[in-house]
C-alpha cells in the first residue's frame, strides 16, 4: 500500500519532468512512438488514461458506445484540459481510442446477451429451432420439449435449462457455428458422437462461450481483437467474437481426441490443460489469420 503510494508519487513527478522536457503529455508520446505495434499502443493508452487525474480523459477511455460525434467532443475536451498545442498525434490517437471504445462496446453487448434465455421470447425460441434445423436437416423435431435434444448434446428435455449463466449468448454462438459453418458444425457433431472419444456437443459449446466471455471481460482478448483491426476498418464486431468461438471449438475437438480420454468424466481435468494452451495462443498468435 505505502509502496504503491510512493511509487505513484514518483511516477507522477517523473511524468511531469518528462512533460516539461519533451513538451508533450504521455498520450502524445505513446501515439508518436512508432516502434510499438497497435496492440501495445492501445494497451499503453488504456493504462495511462484509466489512471489519469483528468476527468475528461477517464470518461473518454471508459465510453462503451461508439459514436463519432461524441468521441470527437471528448477528444476536444481533453485537448483543452491538457493544454495540448501540437495536434499531430490526433489522428492516430483517434484510431486507437476508437478501438478501445469498440472493445468496451463489445463487452456491453455480450453482457446484454448473457441475460437468461427465455422461452417466452420468440427470437430466442426461433433461434433454438433453427439450430436444430441446421444440425439435423433430415430429422424433424417432434415436439419442443423432447428427448431428441440429447442428440445435440443437451442434458434434458429442454435446452433452455442448460444455458444457465451464459443465457442467450451461448445459443447465438452455437447458432453462428451451425449457420455460417454448417458443414463444419455437422462434422463436429458427428465426431462428438464417437463411441469412445465423444463429448456432449452443445455443453462443450456453452462451456466455450463461458471461457471466451471471461477472457473478454477481463480484457484478455485485446491481443486478438486489436492486432488485426486495420483489416476490419478499425472496428471490433460480434462476428469476430463468434469467429473466436469457432476457433476454440475446433481446437478443443482436436485436443480432446488427441489426448485420448478414457471417458467424458475427464472433461474438467483435460479442459484445464486446454485452457492454458489456448489462452497462451490467444495472447501471442493471430489465430484468425
Ligand atoms: C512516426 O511516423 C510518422 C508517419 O509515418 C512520421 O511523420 C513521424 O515523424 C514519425 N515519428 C517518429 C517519432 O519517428
Ligand atoms: C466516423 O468518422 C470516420 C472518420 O473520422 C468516418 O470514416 C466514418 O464514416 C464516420 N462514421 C459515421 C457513422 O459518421
Ligand atoms: C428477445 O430477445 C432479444 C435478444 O436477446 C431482445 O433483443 C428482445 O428485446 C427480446 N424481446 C423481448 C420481448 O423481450
Amino acid at each position: 500500500m505505502l509502496f504503491g503510494i510512493i511509487h505513484l508519487f514518483f511516477w507522477r513527478i517523473f511524468k511531469s519532468l518528462l512533460r516539461i522536457w519533451t513538451r508533450k503529455c504521455e498520450i502524445q508520446r505513446i501515439c508518436e512512438n512508432n516502434r510499438s505495434d497497435i496492440y501495445q499502443e492501445c494497451v499503453s493508452l488504456e493504462a495511462s488514461m484509466c489512471f489519469s487525474k483528468s476527468a475528461p480523459i477517464r470518461s473518454l477511455v471508459s465510453m462503451s458506445r461508439f459514436n463519432n460525434k461524441s468521441v470527437d467532443e471528448h477528444i476536444a475536451a481533453m485537448i483543452v484540459c491538457k493544454g495540448i498545442k501540437d495536434l499531430s498525434f490526433q489522428e492516430r490517437f483517434r484510431d486507437r481510442i476508437s478501438l478501445i471504445i469498440h472493445y468496451n462496446s463489445l463487452i456491453r453487448e455480450v453482457t446484454e446477451l448473457k441475460k437468461s434465455y427465455s422461452t417466452e421470447n420468440t427470437t430466442h425460441e426461433a433461434t433454438l429451432l433453427s439450430l436444430w434445423d441446421c444440425l439435423k436437416p433430415n430429422e424433424k423435431l417432434k415436439e419442443r420439449r423432447s428427448k431428441q435434444w440429447s442428440d445435440l448434446g443437451f442434458q434434458g428435455l429442454d435446452p433452455a435449462t442448460d444455458f444457465r449463466g451464459m443465457g442467450y449468448l451461448a445459443l447465438t454462438q452455437l447458432y453462428y457455428l451451425a449457420n455460417t459453418r454448417t458443414e463444419l458444425a455437422r462434422n463436429l457433431l458427428l465426431k462428438s458422437q464417437h463411441p469412445e472419444y465423444g463429448y456432449p456437443f452443445a455443453l462443450v459449446g456453452i462451456h466455450t462461450t463461458s471461457f471466451l466471455s471471461n477472457l473478454l471481460t477481463t480484457r484478455s482478448l485485446r491481443y486478438q481483437l486489436f492486432i488485426l483491426s486495420e483489416r476490419y476498418q478499425h472496428t471490433i464486431s460480434m462476428e469476430r467474437f463468434n469467429e473466436l468461438f469457432v476457433y476454440v471449438f475446433v481446437e478443443f475437438d482436436k485436443f480432446w481426441r488427441e489426448s485420448g480420454p478414457n471417458n467424458v468424466m475427464q472433461f474438467n481435468e483435460r479442459w484445464r490443460v486446454f485452457d492454458s494452451v489456448i489462452t497462451q495462443n490467444l495472447n501471442t498468435i493471430n489465430v484468425l489469420n
